[in-house]
């Protein structure tokens, strides 16, 4: 079928695909027809290839970056050094003996350390514990840090969304947040680290794995998982946001990407309320015209979430990143639509999301235009698919950056710069609707065209399917890289004023 597609064929399918009910002929179709390499990519294509490959030609023939890309992109606040250890081994290494576990909310020693490992090894299960001995902790992270085959990996949103951003060679990145000489070293050369963010020591993250059925004492683990613990403070109370907001002064960002919020949580209500007013009124500080994007990815407390929304994040920002989990809190914090559920299913459908991504830029964005919110644009990442919501007038090249981020998902969860159509499979649905009720449009899923386009209200949606990785290798940092791809690939329109 793909074959014998003619462009024009093609042009009034795309039209018609991606703009049902809507008169105008938007921008977006008039860039797919001056492509060049367009009809190339569909000959080249016949009925035998799959669905995998047919989508992955078609982001690389469309993807393209905006005419007017960022030159300098200022990203905070947190950063840390991921070691990858075996747990059985770090325990041995530091002379504790096997036992019965025990978990402990904080750990405070070696043998709480040991209890709560084993504890969580026996189950199979993930953790994540705040280890409160600071210099029992360093002499771990060290110990950890030379024990052999142990990995180190540049870790936190901010620091893997700035070495996502410098993969781009014209992009100055400026990245704040707590860098340690290690950290420092692991930088992509091209990223510039202002010297009050500087610090002695690295922030560790420990991440002690075990396989499954793996063995100690008398534990056994029932399957593969990891057991995670820091004594990060610096990234636990923001430490680096003043100072991120005093050198976008000198710095002068054309964009701002801030992440590491959700790393207040584990400080406990007391600490984090009066955290969040600071933060709020910091980033406040930023000048109007900067858009600023928040990366909600990774939050796991619903009350917190709550008073983000609570405290006016959501208005003082321009564009969020965040997964089904964060959407759905989000709905659930704001009584906004399907808040009643209580988890998702399976993949989320696309008719349930569209209702939340638009209640979102409704209810906390810029919407209508009247509204003092600055919310113009939410990039939504599931494991299946990625939408792109943008409320008209804003943003430009949506369809690029919402494959862009799709086809980063599709090559990095494989542990690879581009996609392998072997080690992929397409999850997402190919045909939904607009909305869960009427009014609601039937959409599909043009694979030629991966972008399927609809419009509610002021607002516009971009939906791409990911190829999800069937044997993914490092999921870590996924949304960070998919967030930072979409805003490269993402363009500010100059003139409506922020
Ligand atoms: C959409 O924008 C128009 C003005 O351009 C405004 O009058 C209207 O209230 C907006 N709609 C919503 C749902 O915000």
């Amino acid at each position: 079928m793909w074959r014998k597609a003619s462009v024009a064929a093609l042009l009034a399918l795309a039209v018609g695909y991606f703009y049902h009910g809507s008169p105008d002929l938007p921008a977006q179709i008039l860039q797919y027809v001056s492509l060049p390499n367009f009809q190339t990519s569909s000959e080249s294509l016949n009925s035998q290839d799959s669905l995998e490959q047919v989508i992955s030609a078609a982001w690389e023939a469309l993807i393209s970056l905006p005419t007017r890309q960022w030159s300098r992109v200022a990203v905070g606040v947190n950063a840390c050094v991921d070691v990858v250890v075996s747990g059985v081994g770090l325990l041995q290494a530091l002379a504790v003996d096997p036992g019965t576990g025990l978990d402990h909310e904080v750990l405070r020693s070696k043998e709480d350390l040991k209890e709560a490992f084993i504890h969580f090894m026996g189950r199979g299960a993930a953790a994540e514990r705040f280890f409160s001995d600071k210099e029992a902790f360093q002499r771990i992270a060290r110990a950890a840090a030379e024990y052999p085959g142990a990995k180190l990996y540049v870790g936190g949103n901010a620091a893997l969304i700035g070495q996502k951003l410098a993969t781009y060679p014209d992009l100055m990145v400026l990245l704040c947040g707590p860098v340690g000489p290690k950290l420092h070293e692991m930088l992509d050369e091209q990223i510039v680290v202002p010297p009050e963010s500087l610090q002695e020591m690295d922030e560790f993250h420990l991440i002690l794995e075990y396989k499954a059925g793996e063995q100690w004492g008398s534990t056994q683990a029932p399957q593969a998982n990891r057991f995670i613990f820091s004594h990060d403070v610096s990234n636990g109370e923001m430490s680096s946001l003043e100072t991120f907001v005093a050198s976008l002064e000198e710095f002068q960002p054309e964009l701002v990407v801030l992440s590491g919020l959700h790393m207040m949580e584990g400080q406990g209500r007391v600490l984090w309320e009066d955290r969040l007013k600071e933060a709020v009124s910091a980033i406040s500080d930023i000048r109007k015209d900067i858009p600023i994007h928040l990366e909600l990815a990774s939050m796991t407390d619903k009350d917190y979430m709550n008073s983000i929304m609570q405290e006016q994040f959501m208005p003082i920002v321009s564009s969020i990143g965040l997964n089904e989990q964060e959407l759905l809190f989000l709905s659930q914090a704001g009584e906004g639509p399907h808040a009643e559920m209580t988890a998702w299913k399976g993949i989320p459908d696309v008719d349930r999301v569209s209702d939340i991504l638009l209640w979102v830029l409704e209810q906390h964005g810029r919407s209508d235009p009247s509204s003092e919110a600055d919310l113009t644009r939410i990039h939504f990442h599931t494991l299946a698919y990625h939408i792109l919501a943008t409320v008209d007038g804003y943003w430009g090249n949506q369809a690029a950056a919402v494959m862009a981020g799709a086809r980063v998902a599709s090559s990095q969860a494989c542990g690879l710069q581009t996609v392998d159509i072997s080690k992929v499979e397409l999850k997402a649905p190919l045909e939904f609707y607009s909305s869960h009720t009427e009014p609601r449009e039937q959409l599909s899923v043009n694979p030629t065209e991966p972008v399927t386009v609809w419009r509610r209200g002021n607002v516009t949606f971009h939906f791409t399917p990911v190829l999800v990785c069937k044997r993914p290798l490092r999921t870590v940092g996924l949304g960070d890289a998919i967030s930072a791809e979409g805003l490269v690939y993402s363009e500010l329109k100059t003139q409506q004023p922020f």
